[in-house]
């Protein structure tokens, strides 16, 4: 294989950069070339296609976003779409596709290799972390760091004026963002869409709290099921009298920034496998990392799971909430 090319995917995440910079040295070490295709599969049916050297990829790995850019493309969704994508990989020679992106983009990857049987690595990338087969995804630190920065300002607010804060955060039907910002920033509740108690059972555990604590924080998922921020602070206001509430929802904030060391190595680390097995001949595989090593799994097992929440957690966060 001597020449391969890569794109980003869907929502950016930071890491995204370090990922691409280390699958173009690792590349070029193994005389392999790397053509960056901006825009993702949008760019792909578009012919976005641009030369990336060990040179163009330095001063990258400290900053959010991706250098390709990033789209989500209804395009590709079509056949027609999906053909022209392969007409352009074939005009430009390239013989290997690594695609970083979310489940979206993998479940995308994993039609076209069907379809074309055309060799494609995915590696998992999003704030998300709701991919199947790898405990972390690219951009998950990242944004746990953030939210728990915005938490920690939050409560000296909450604190001084004796307010129950609703902080709303992304994660889309995932609770895996909420859960692990929530248990780092110290909440006093976390509303995950996995664990999705009735709006009464809510009510009194936050009533039951307040009769002991006036300040609380509650980490509210945004895939959860009791309206937006303003109508679930509008719920509490109208069920638990004298309530002082207020909501702050944090959205894109959280999917830029600079990426913390762990979403660099992850990226890194990811980056140079997907080369080593895309060159080995693998297609139609993710490079996770799960206990500490990689984990190698099939597109399709990636996307046909559904990545749990990890329940201990959860009750551990429950536990040490109450006081
Ligand atoms: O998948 C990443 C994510 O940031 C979700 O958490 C969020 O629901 C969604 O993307 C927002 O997407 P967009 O930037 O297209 O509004």
């Amino acid at each position: 294989m001597k020449n391969i090319a890569v794109l980003t995917s869907g929502g950016d995440s930071p890491g995204m950069n370090a990922a691409i910079r280390s699958i173009v040295r690792t590349a070029y070490q193994k005389n392999t070339k790397v053509q960056g295709i901006e825009y993702g599969y949008k760019g792909l049916i578009e012919n976005n296609f641009i030369k990336l050297s060990p040179y163009n990829v330095e001063n990258i790995i400290h900053i959010g976003g991706t250098l390709l850019k990033s789209a989500r493309s209804k395009e590709f969704y079509k056949k027609e779409g999906r053909k022209i994508a392969y007409n352009n990989l074939i005009k430009n020679n390239i013989d290997g596709l690594i695609i970083l992106g979310g489940d979206g983009s993998l479940t995308g990857a994993s039609v076209f290799t069907d379809e074309y049987n055309f060799p494609v690595i995915g590696i998992p990338c999003t704030i998300d972390n709701d991919i199947y087969g790898s405990d972390y995804s690219i951009g998950f630190a990242t944004a746990r760091e953030t939210i728990v920065s915005a938490i920690d300002k939050i409560r000296d607010t909450a604190f001084s004026h004796d307010r129950i804060f609703i902080i709303e955060v992304m994660g889309r039907n995932s609770g895996n963002l909420a859960l692990e910002a929530g248990i780092s920033g110290g909440a006093e509740m976390i509303l995950i869409p996995e664990i999705n108690l009735d709006i009464d059972t809510v009510i009194n555990n936050i009533s039951n709290i307040n009769k002991k604590k006036k300040s609380i924080i509650i980490i509210y998922s945004e895939g959860c099921n009791y309206g937006t921020a303003y109508e679930f602070a509008k719920t509490i206001e109208n069920k638990i009298n004298n309530s002082n509430v207020r909501y702050s929802i944090l959205g894109h904030i959280q999917r830029g920034g600079i990426p913390v060391p762990s979403d660099r190595i992850l990226g890194s680390i990811l980056g140079y496998k997907a080369i080593e097995i895309l060159l080995k001949g693998e297609s139609k595989k993710m490079v996770g990392y799960k206990n500490m090593d990689y984990n190698i799994i099939s597109i399709n097992d990636s996307i046909n799971n559904n990545k749990s929440i990890d329940k201990r957690l959860y009750k551990i966060a429950e536990i040490i909430s109450k006081q």
